[in-house]
């Protein structure tokens, strides 16, 4: 449990962290500049940040359900915060899927064709999930984390 619990909990700190500080942080330092010199740091950024996403969208669930199935014997020992978290974890998990697949791919394409114009549209459309993300991640956390005692 103790592993499962800090793998869980690891994992979700990478997620949220990583989607605070690039709303709060990252966006608004790289708004002044150019599009032509905000878009390789953003392709660059996000390339890295992604693949641990990939690593948390992973091992989240399968932390999650092997507590809720490995320790606690399956979903009726789960409290309404697990439940709840499920939900707001798979929105988030489909969310980042939209993203990395439709936007994101797209201003990848955009950039290896030359096309700063496409590429900033696409990073405007990317905004409101990463926006989304954030606030469904911090709901998730408090659930994780003070649910159980509400
Ligand atoms: C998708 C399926 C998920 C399942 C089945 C799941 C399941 C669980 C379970 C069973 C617990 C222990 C709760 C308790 O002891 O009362 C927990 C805790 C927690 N979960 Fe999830 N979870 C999921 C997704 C997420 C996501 C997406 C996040 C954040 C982005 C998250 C963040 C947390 C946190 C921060 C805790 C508290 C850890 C601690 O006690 O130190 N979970 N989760």
């Amino acid at each position: 449990m103790a592993w499962l619990i800090l793998l869980h909990q690891f994992a979700a700190l990478v997620w949220v962290g990583g989607l605070f500080l690039m709303y709060l942080a990252v966006r608004p330092a790289l708004a002044p500049l150019a599009p032509a010199e905000a878009l390789p740091v953003w392709q660059a950024l996000l390339g890295r940040f992604f693949v641990w996403i990939w690593l948390a969208v992973l091992a989240l669930p399968l932390t999650g359900y092997a507590i809720v199935f490995g320790v606690w014997g399956g979903m009726g020992a789960a409290g309404w915060h697990v439940h709840t978290m499920q939900l707001t974890g798979l929105i988030m998990i489909l969310l980042f899927g939209h993203v990395y697949f439709s936007p994101y791919r797209r201003l990848r394409q955009a950039l290896a064709a030359n096309d700063p114009a496409a590429a900033a549209a696409q990073l405007g459309k990317l905004r409101p999930f990463v926006l989304a993300n954030l606030i469904l991640g911090l709901i998730t956390v408090a659930l994780g984390s003070a649910g159980r005692y509400l």
